[in-house]
């Protein structure tokens, strides 16, 4: 049975997608099975991020409506060898995928995967509810900015109606002089799991191609912690965490 792990915000470009992304990276290096789905339906950007947009055959909704099984429309990353995506749908037709539907595809792909991971779409409406209503873990993604964890504090106290085994926080863009990490998780009374700097190569990257792995050392390094703070020192069992 794999983890269910939605990554979220509330607000948008605070990097739910690049702190999905690096996290399935790390996991799967360790030899887990991930995959990783974008339901942003029709706004999805997990697909540009990965670079698997030029792959994509059949998405979720051909999945859905019956014209493809889920593994004809997973695609293997094309460097990490455990890593898959399930594409999410191109044109925005939001409406065509219920949370029953997204909820069904994940209980299907649980059996062949140890972590699924779903890149949640900005705001609080239909599309948070479909993307947290299948997991069973969240984690919470914030910048070290007022409005960024004002929405945080939002999703924080929605995702209470959900019956989740655990809700980390992951600080993004952290940098001196900005709001530090562990304040931002005393303020929000959430277990602080992953802090990520503020990197110039992420940037440049997302502006370039948008595309891959980050070589940026400190970057890597701080989503290894991430990873390790989500399978060791599982945020659910309130045990000894590292940044
Ligand atoms: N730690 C970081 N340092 C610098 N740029 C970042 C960082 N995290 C994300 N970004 C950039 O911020 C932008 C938004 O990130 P993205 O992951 O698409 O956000 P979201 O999925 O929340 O909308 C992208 O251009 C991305 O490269
Ligand atoms: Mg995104």
């Amino acid at each position: 049975m794999a983890r269910k792990i939605v990554i979220t915000s509330g607000k948008g470009g605070v990097g739910k997608s690049t702190v999905c992304f690096n996290l399935g990276v790390q996991l799967a290096k360790t030899g887990a099975r991930v995959v990783m789905l974008d339901v942003d339906v029709g706004l999805n950007n997990l697909d540009i991020v990965s670079g698997i947009q030029q792959k994509v055959v059949f998405d979720i909704v051909d999945v859905i409506e019956g014209r493809a099984g889920l593994h004809q429309a997973l695609i293997n990353d094309a460097q990490v060898l455990d890593l898959y995506y399930l594409p999410s749908c191109h044109t925005y037709n939001t409406g065509k995928v219920s949370a029953k539907d997204l909820q069904n595809v994940v209980q299907e792909l649980s059996s062949s995967f140890d972590y699924i991971l779903i890149d949640c779409p900005a705001g609080i409406d239909f599309g948070f509810h479909r993307a947290v209503f299948c997991c069973s873990e969240a984690l919470i993604v914030t910048t070290p900015h007022i409005s960024s964890v004002a929405d945080a504090d939002k999703v924080a106290t929605l995702l209470c109606h959900y019956n989740l085994d655990g809700v980390g926080l992951v600080v993004n863009r952290v940098k001196p002089k900005l709001l530090a990490p562990q304040d931002i998780s005393n303020a929000l009374k959430l277990k602080l799991i992953g802090v990520i700097p503020e990197s110039d190569a992420l940037n440049i990257m997302a502006s370039q191609s948008g595309v891959g792995l980050c070589a940026d050392l400190k970057i890597n390094k701080a989503f290894k912690n991430l990873r390790d703070n989500v399978f060791y020192a599982d945020y659910r069992l309130n045990q000894q965490i590292k940044y």
